[in-house]
């Protein structure tokens, strides 16, 4: 599952990447302290900031809620597939990464609908041999290991951001 190319279905629907309009997955990346961000997105980011401060230190929490979650259900809730809607670009803590922590053979789906994030994570979101995919959104195939085990789903933080500005 490693590395898996991205099938040509997975890849038809990508728009190109455009630098120039913000998208939330480079903001919140941004407020997180990352580098895969571009001044439109920096700058949205600040416009953000300048009417809700606290941004960042909420961006900060979710990202540790999300970590607390898959720690409890890939522990005390046995859950090992999970298919994570909206993934944004990697960072600490990655979906996989606490599921593996916890349990190695936990399969993981990551969805999003940004080509970026789809770029980075393939190259970055490399696990335990179990593994993880990536594909855009909608999802037109994945494949999880067994179908009739339980799956957790979760998509977080996918739409509180503007992403698209209106030009003239
Ligand atoms: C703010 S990031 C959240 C990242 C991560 N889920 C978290 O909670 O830390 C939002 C992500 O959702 C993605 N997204 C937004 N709308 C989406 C949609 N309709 N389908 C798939 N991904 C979407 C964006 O591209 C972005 O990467």
């Amino acid at each position: 599952m490693n590395g898996t190319p991205p099938s040509d279905s997975d890849s038809l629907s990508f728009p190109k990447i455009d630098t120039t309009v913000p998208h939330s997955a480079r903001i919140y990346d941004y407020w997180l302290g990352g580098k895969d961000n571009y001044p439109a997105d920096r700058e949205m980011g600040e416009q953000i900031r300048a009417v809700l401060p606290s941004i960042v230190e909420m961006a900060r929490d979710q990202r540790a809620f999300l970590a607390r979650v898959v720690r409890y259900l890939a522990g005390e809730a046995g859950i090992r597939q999970f298919l994570d809607i909206g993934t944004g670009l990697p960072t600490a803590d990655n979906t996989h990464q606490v599921a593996q922590q916890v349990a190695p053979e936990s399969r993981i789906v990551y969805v999003d609908n940004d080509p970026l994030v789809l770029a980075h994570a393939r190259a970055l979101l490399t696990s335990s041999p179990e593994g993880t995919r990536s594909c855009g959104a909608p999802p037109r195939r994945w494949t999880l290991a067994n179908p009739s085990r339980s799956c957790c789903w979760g998509s977080c933080t996918t739409s509180p951001i503007p992403t698209r500005r209106t030009r003239s």
